[in-house]
């Protein structure tokens, strides 16, 4: 199994986190890792983002840090050097395309169409994140890229929570969903990691 598929594969829910203090980002980690959701998904959409992975690369056991929100080449270059695992994407570009075969880094890129995923296989991704999951169409898409598409793996993200994940847990193609209900920004500003703690045990219940 490669690093990308063990990545996808090591829980049901791949918690996408937008992280406002990266002084939080420790805790907060230790809080999914405890509930049994080891790898975690840090978007590149706050100035703290960059930090918080340093930190959870560096003082989280059991945590595999990834970056999400890449954008351009040099967001593949920041991940790597701040100790993430993996990276994801949107969607992708032919720049990011190009970045992501010459990195290390292991990439997660966007597709919500039939025409994007076949793209970014021909170039030899076939995991991909399914996005944005409930407005392309949710798990029904899924299963119907399944027939002609069948060696193409997806983490599905977009509009998924507790109330659907099963569904798209159920679809043949899709290793993982991916989100935010597990990290509310509520919560984590008031440092509730043990509530936090129980959403992700909750969500390691979430494979039929
Ligand atoms: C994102 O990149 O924002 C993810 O798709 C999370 O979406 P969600 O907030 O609908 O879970």
């Amino acid at each position: 199994m490669g690093l990308l598929e063990s990545v996808l594969h090591v829980a049901p829910v791949m918690p996408v986190v937008v992280i406002e203090d990266a002084k939080h980002a420790v805790s907060l980690a230790r809080a999914l890792v405890a509930g049994g959701i080891p790898a975690i998904e840090i978007t590149l959409r706050t100035r703290a983002a960059l930090d918080a992975v340093r930190a959870i690369a560096n003082e989280v056991d059991g945590a595999i840090v990834g970056v999400g929100t890449v954008r351009k080449p040099q967001d593949l270059k920041d991940a790597e050097a701040a100790g993430a695992r993996f990276a994801v994407s949107p969607g992708s570009t032919p720049d990011l395309i190009a970045a992501a075969k010459d990195s290390a880094l292991p990439w997660l890129p966007g597709a919500g169409t039939a025409s994007e995923a076949m793209t970014l296989s021909e170039h030899g991704f076939i995991f991909q994140k399914f996005f944005p999951a409930e407005a392309a169409g949710g798990a029904p898409a899924l299963r119907s890229l399944h027939g002609p598409l069948p060696e193409i793996r997806f983490c599905a993200t977009g509009g998924i929570g507790a109330h659907n994940a099963r569904d798209y847990l159920a679809t043949p193609n899709v290793a993982c969903v991916g989100g935010s209900w597990l990290t509310p920004s509520r919560l984590v500003a008031a440092g509730e990691w043990g509530a936090i703690e129980a959403l992700a045990r909750a969500a390691t219940l979430l494979r039929a």
